[in-house]
This record gives C-alpha cells, sequence and structure tokens, in this order.
C-alpha cells in the first residue's frame, strides 16, 4: 500500500512514526497489550509461580546496547516529560529492600513460600539470609532508570529515599494481608500500565530497557494477583473499592491508594502532559483492566487448587 506518511519501521510496538497522532499511538498501545498481557500470557505466568517457589530463578534480561540510547528515541513525547517520568519512576521503585521486607512480614505466619518468594529468608536475628526471587527482579529496576537517566542527560542521579511503610499489623492478620496485597497488586498494575505507555513512546534500545521492566511488573502483578484470588476466594468488587479508597479508618496510616495517586501524579509532572498523553496513559489502564479481568474470570477455584495445591 502506497503512503506519503508510509512508516519508517518496526519496532517492539508495532509500526513506529516519527510524529504520531492520537489514533497511531493508541494502536502502537493496542498491539503491547495484546502481546504482552495476552490471557495467556497471564496464565504462564501464573503457572510459573509454584515453579519458583519450588526452585527460584532471577529471569534474565535480554542483551540490551546501554551506549545507544538517545533522546531521538522517544516519540510523541516530550523529552523534559520523559525526564520527569523517569524520576517519577525511580522514586516510587526505591527502595525495594523496604518494600520487599514489609510484604514478607505481612505473609511471614500466613504464606511462608509467599514470604520467601517476595522477601527471602531471615535468620534469628533477623539478618536476612537469602534475598526472595520478587526483590532479585526489582532490585534491577532502579539501576536501569538511572542508567538511562545519565544516558540521556550526561548527568548523574540519585533517587530519593523515601520511608517504606513498615509493617504494622493488627489483630487480624488476614485483613492485614489482604489490604497490604491489594495495594501491592495496584502498585505492580500501576508500573504495568506506566511501562507499557513508555514503550509505546520509545523505539530502539530505550524501548529495549522498558520492556524489560514492564515484562517484570507483568509477571509480578500476575502472580500476586492470581496468589490474591486463591486466598481470598469470595472477593467482591466492593470490598477491593472499599480498602483502596478507604480514608477514614484506623489504617489510614498504612495505605492509601489516593494519597499514592496524588503524590506519583505530582512526581510524574502530570501538568505538563499534552492531553494526548493524558489520554492515552488512561486508555492503558482501562484496556490493561479490562485484559485482566477476561483473565481474572477463567481462575476457577479448581484451577487455583490445582495449580497450588500440587505443590
Ligand atoms: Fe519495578
Ligand atoms: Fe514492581
Amino acid at each position: 500500500m502506497l503512503n506519503t506518511l508510509s512508516p519508517l519501521t518496526e519496532d517492539l510496538a508495532g509500526q513506529s512514526y516519527p510524529s504520531p497522532h492520537y489514533l497511531q499511538t493508541q494502536r502502537r498501545i493496542h498491539s503491547l497489550i495484546d502481546r504482552y498481557i495476552a490471557v495467556e500470557k497471564l496464565h504462564d505466568r501464573l503457572q510459573d509461580l509454584p515453579i519458583q517457589f519450588a526452585n527460584p530463578q532471577p529471569r534474565p534480561w535480554k542483551p540490551i546496547d546501554w551506549l545507544t540510547i538517545n533522546r531521538n528515541q522517544i516519540i510523541g513525547l516530550d523529552a523534559e516529560v520523559f525526564l520527569s517520568i523517569l524520576i517519577g519512576a525511580m522514586d516510587t521503585e526505591a527502595p525495594i529492600r523496604g518494600y520487599t521486607q514489609t510484604s514478607r512480614q505481612y505473609l511471614e505466619k500466613l504464606h511462608p513460600q509467599m514470604a520467601r518468594f517476595v522477601g527471602g529468608t531471615v535468620g534469628k536475628d533477623g539478618e536476612l539470609l537469602e534475598l526472595g526471587l520478587w526483590e532479585k527482579e526489582e532490585r534491577q529496576h532502579t539501576p536501569a532508570l538511572i542508567k538511562v537517566y545519565t544516558q540521556l542527560t550526561g548527568e548523574k542521579i540519585t533517587p530519593k529515599l523515601r520511608t517504606v511503610r513498615s509493617y504494622l499489623p493488627t489483630n487480624d492478620p488476614n485483613e492485614d494481608l489482604y489490604r497490604h496485597g491489594l495495594h501491592r497488586i495496584a502498585t505492580e498494575y500501576g508500573a504495568t500500565c506506566l511501562y507499557i505507555w513508555l514503550i509505546a513512546h520509545t523505539t530502539g534500545a530505550l524501548q529495549d530497557v522498558l520492556e524489560e521492566l514492564a515484562q517484570d511488573e507483568i509477571n509480578h502483578m500476575t502472580k500476586f494477583w492470581g496468589f490474591g484470588v486463591w486466598t481470598f476466594p469470595d472477593t467482591g468488587l466492593m470490598r477491593i473499592g472499599r480498602t483502596l479508597i478507604k480514608t477514614r479508618s484506623q489504617n489510614y496510616q498504612r495505605n492509601n491508594l489516593m494519597r499514592t495517586l496524588r503524590r506519583m501524579m505530582g512526581t510524574l509532572n502530570w501538568n505538563a502532559w499534552s492531553l494526548t498523553n493524558k489520554t492515552t496513559l488512561l486508555f492503558t489502564f482501562t484496556y490493561t483492566m479490562h485484559r485482566l479481568w477476561s483473565w481474572n474470570n477463567t481462575l476457577t477455584p479448581e484451577y487455583l487448587q490445582n495449580l497450588f495445591e500440587t505443590n
């Protein structure tokens, strides 16, 4: 087909355009979600969990040509906005050790295997004997984002060291785990959508880095989600919604999704985004959730029982 605006090349998101319009960006996001968040892929990622319980093995990254990363690989997005997103992402990713140890404590008594998967094992005096697989995979993210930032700006950067909400148990460990787990899933989902959206706005080696980040987030989100459905089978949408947005409770200090979102929007420099940027990101969130929901509906109690009981 002859077309004066013929696309130059193909990349991970399909056809790439030097300055894509709205629909072309939507098409790229669409094709990424079809490729990385296909229902069969999600099943694979979940079925992998009992295997990782038995023999934890980090997913290897493909080789990345770091030195070729440059600003021309950012497409349809202002370079300064891209850089603030990078900073927002690294501030959210770090400090991973805090996150993994808080999660391990919520899981320790109820699900020792999952506790080990996220936070490894600790000795009598609380010293870390072995890293969790989640931590092994996640701890590569902040350095990768720093490397990208340095490559794009020639400047060094250190992420802000936020204090992580620590383990704050109530007298209901089940409810504690539910609340904590739901926020973990929400964070992995947020990271997944953001990285997928960034893959659609990049090409070349820059895109390769974001692909690795996205694949890790999809992997963890799927495992946490599936495990959550298995552990808390009778959870209605109402309870999910209530738990995520509840602000007036004694648990206020623990987690508040709205507060997290507001903080993230600030660090991601949301106000400087173009209308197309904002719309396509919201589309990414919606379409990804739609896909996850189709997959969720296939997670029957029998399927999950088979998966986790054989272990
Ligand atoms: Fe991450
Ligand atoms: Fe993550």
